[in-house]
């Protein structure tokens, strides 16, 4: 079975739900770590977690997911990002398929500069970009609420994270697993 790595940073569980809702719509077709990064992966400002990005090492699909801070990825996740570079230099993660989910405050809270850095990061690592194939405001369901199509925007309504959202994050989980089972 093809292995989809879901590498995110959560402090107050809204994106650690929308990973666990991308992790839903892959079950069952794909193996699946859900790997979160945790502030003791950083030591000295450097992120060490080997363990964690040799399981990306492994994996056909990764979903990267960080909630929006000051309009970009958090610290924590970038940190991530950072330790990648010894993989960039020899294109370890290359063909790998690659997706993005943020949330966020406000709707309009620059979460399509987290995608952005998301899609950037894939692109350094020669993966190949899979975003939302849901025209915004256009699905039944209420799928893709934002209007994103470059990877999944969320942001708290009344606190909560609208179940539209977490179903985007099941669809993305399903497409990803679409894709790897088209390259295996
Ligand atoms: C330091 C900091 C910066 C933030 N910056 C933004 C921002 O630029 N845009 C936004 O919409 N929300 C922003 N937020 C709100 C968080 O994205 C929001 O609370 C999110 O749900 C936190 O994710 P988590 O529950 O996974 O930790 C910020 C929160 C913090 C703590």
């Amino acid at each position: 079975m093809p292995l989809l790595a879901i590498v995110y940073f959560s402090i107050s569980g809204t994106t650690e739900k929308l990973a666990h809702a991308v992790a839903r719509g892959a079950a069952g077709k794909m193996e699946i770590a859900v790997c979160r990064i945790s502030g003791d992966d950083i030591v000295s400002g450097r992120f060490e977690n080997e363990s964690l990005l040799g399981t990306v090492d492994r994996a056909d699909a990764v979903a990267f997911g960080s909630p929006t801070y000051m309009g970009g990825p958090a610290a924590q996740f970038k940190a991530f990002a950072d330790a990648s570079s010894d993989r960039w230099s020899e294109q370890r993660w290359a063909n790998k398929f690659a997706a993005g989910f943020t949330t966020g405050a406000c709707a309009g809270g620059d979460q399509l500069h987290t995608l952005t850095y998301f899609s950037v990061l894939a692109a350094q690592h020669g993966m190949l970009w899979c975003g939302i194939d849901i025209p915004g405001g256009e699905d039944k369901g209420g799928r893709n609420r934002l209007g994103s199509q470059l990877g999944l925007a969320t942001h708290l309504v009344d606190g909560a994270l609208p179940q539209s959202d977490l179903c985007t994050a099941e669809y993305l989980g399903q497409r990803l697993t679409m894709l790897a089972g088209r390259n295996g």
